[in-house]
Order: structure tokens, then sequence, then C-alpha cells
């Protein structure tokens, strides 16, 4: 969306939903992608060896701790849009539709899963995760309602497009953006709780529950990879864990450097954050991924910094055009893939799998 600062308007017109969906449903290697996968081999799953934490996972799901959370309470207070510095406005707008987008495509491939399968175990479990994040997203449209603008949800699912990936790689890709977006929401939260001054929209009061929402998402998908032992043993599967570490944590830093008004009114080091947000999640990941990524490895920080001046590059030459334009979006593109060989090639620590899966969310 190429929307000045000003354009956003308080009112819910259907220029501004169209606007917003077209934010939503635009295909940038930055943006929250749409997945679809070989669901029979999902559905062929079997959680024998699982069992006994399978069970108590889903009865923790069946009992649907935050049935009553996703609704505004005498807690949400009242937000001037109209009086929120432009910048921020249109850095936490875009804030709100890549979550809710994020919330929204795991709503729709857990709820396809749902409807394809005939596996009684996994059927659940993704039932009540679809449910869970149907929440989510719509929580978060309410709240971009209020500030005129609001994702077709309906629209989205027709138009986005949707990208294939081996049973497998749902497993890497999603258990890492279910722990991630754990990490990221009880960070948030308790810098917010320590630093109340920051808190500059209601929507941050409701993380804490909700986090841990993705913390179970994440422990499922945990048992899921458990089921089959190759899946997180055999060298080249070792291999592709490692890429999708390396490639989800640097997509999450370029993301978050592009949002710094954002960052500076929650009062909130963006180098400091993602690191945390890195080191939660690796500690978390312990309990199933066998490799770590160094992340206070001398080259990591470097490597990153390079990958988002690469991206930033790649972006000026797009919006510039022409031959210098394209040169440009060249050299920029080549910098983030060196930047990317240069943090895929640190070395990584490894883990021996413990016996048990389950964890709590302890953060
Ligand atoms: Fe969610
Ligand atoms: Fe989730």
């Amino acid at each position: 969306m190429n929307a000045a600062p000003g354009d956003l308007s308080p009112v819910l017109t259907p220029q501004a939903v169209a606007d917003t969906t077209a934010m939503a449903t635009e295909t940038h290697i930055l943006n929250p992608r749409f997945y679809t996968t070989d669901f029979d081999e999902l559905d062929r799953i079997d959680v024998t060896p699982v069992r006994a934490e399978w069970d108590a996972l889903l009865a923790e799901m069946q009992a649907d701790p935050n049935k009553a959370h996703f609704r505004k309470t005498d807690d949400w207070d009242r937000i001037d849009w109209d009086a929120m510095d432009p910048a921020l406005r249109v850095e936490f707008i875009d804030f709100l539709v890549s979550s809710c987008t994020a919330e929204f495509s795991g709503c729709v491939l857990y709820k396809e899963m749902k409807r394809r399968g005939s596996n009684p175990d996994i059927c659940a479990l993704f039932n009540y995760m679809a449910r869970d994040e149907a929440r989510h997203a719509g929580f978060i449209n309410d709240a971009l309602r209020e500030a005129g603008v609001a994702v077709n949800l309906g629209f989205l699912t027709k138009a986005k497009k949707y990208t294939y990936f081996r049973p497998k790689f749902i497993y890497y890709a999603t258990y890492l953006s279910e722990k991630i977006g754990y990490a990221r929401y009880i960070t948030i939260y308790r810098h917010l709780e320590a630093t109340p001054q920051h808190r500059f929209h209601p929507i941050f009061k409701w993380f804490k529950e909700w986090c841990n929402d993705e913390f179970r998402h994440g422990e499922a998908f945990a048992l899921l990879m458990k089921t089959d032992p190759k899946l997180t043993g055999s060298v080249t599967n070792k291999l592709w864990i490692r890429f999708f570490l390396t490639a989800v944590y640097s997509t999450m830093w370029v993301r978050d450097h592009a949002r710094p008004e954002f960052h500076k009114a929650l009062g909130v080091d963006i180098d400091w954050y993602d690191q945390e947000v890195f080191r939660k999640t690796s500690e978390i990941a312990r309990q199933i991924f066998p490799v770590e990524i160094d992340i206070d490895h001398p080259r990591w920080k470097p490597g990153l910094n390079r990958m988002n001046e690469g991206f930033i590059r790649m972006d000026e030459g797009a919006r510039q055009g022409g031959l210098g334009g394209r040169l440009k979006k060249a050299l920029g593109m080549a910098q983030a893939a060196a930047a990317f060989v240069s943090l895929y090639t640190i070395p990584v620590k490894t883990n021996d799998l413990p016996q048990t899966v389950r964890l709590e969310p302890v953060y």
C-alpha cells in the first residue's frame, strides 16, 4: 500500500477496507504467507508414541481456558487515532495488519486440515487451533476497525497466494512461528508491565493469556515431530531445521527494523527485543530441535544488519524503477543472499533431545 500517513481516516470506508486488504494480500518475501500442504500425509500421523503427552495437551485445549478472553472489557481504553503521530499510526497499522494476516493464515491452514482429515487425533487438534487463530485474527481486526481500517478476511482467503510446503517443512516453520509468536507477545507484555507509560494501545494488555494459546500450538507441533525421530534426527533434516531457524530469525529482524517509530513508542530497542525473542525461542526449542543458532556469535548481528541493508536497497531499487533501479535491486538481492549464507554457516550449538517434550510457559 502506498498510502501517505494522512490517508488513514478513522472512518471505515470501503476504500480503506480495500487498501488494507490489498496490503494483507501482497506477496512479499517478508509478508506473512498462506500455506498449503499434503493433508493426506499429515492425516496419517500416528500419535501413539506420544499418547500421554498428547492427551494431556488436547484436554487443555478442549477446556478452552481463553474462551472468554478475546472480548473487549473496561480495560479496553479508547484510542484517539487522529491524535496519534502519523508515522507511528502507519507503522502500528502495518503491524496490526501483518499480525492479523499471520494469525489468519494459521486459521486457514488448520481449518483446511480439520476439513480434509479423518484421523480423530489430528482433526481434534487442528479444530482447536483453528478456533484459537480465528479468535486472534478477529480480535486484531476489531482493533483495526476502530482505526477506520480492517482486513476483509473472506476475500483474503481467496485472493492470497498459497505456498505449498511438504508436511515436514510445515512442522519446522509452524512450530517456530508459534513459539516465536509466544516469545514476541510475552516479551512485549512483560516490558509494558514494567513500563506502562509506553502502552499506547490497549491490545497489548491482552497478550499474556493470548501467548499461552501460541505456546500450546507450538507444543502440538513439537509432539507431532516427536512421533517420527527422523524428522529431527537425520543429517539432512538437521540442515533443514538450521535453514528454517536462520530464515525465520533473519526475516523477523528485517521486518522489525522496518518499524522504528512503533518500537520507539513502545520504548523498545529493536536489537534488544529481537535478540531477546531469539533467546527465549531457542531455549524453548531445545525441547525438539537438535540444533540451535549461536546468536552471540560475532558474525550474527553484523550478518543480520547486512541482510537488512540488502532489503532496504532492494526496496529502494524497486521504488526507483528503470535500469538504475533494477541494478540497485539486484545488488540488494545479492547482498541479502550473501548475508544469509554468512548467517547460515555460523557453527550451530547442538542439543541432546529430552525424553519427554512438554514444557510450560515460564516467561
Ligand atoms: Fe494466534
Ligand atoms: Fe498459534
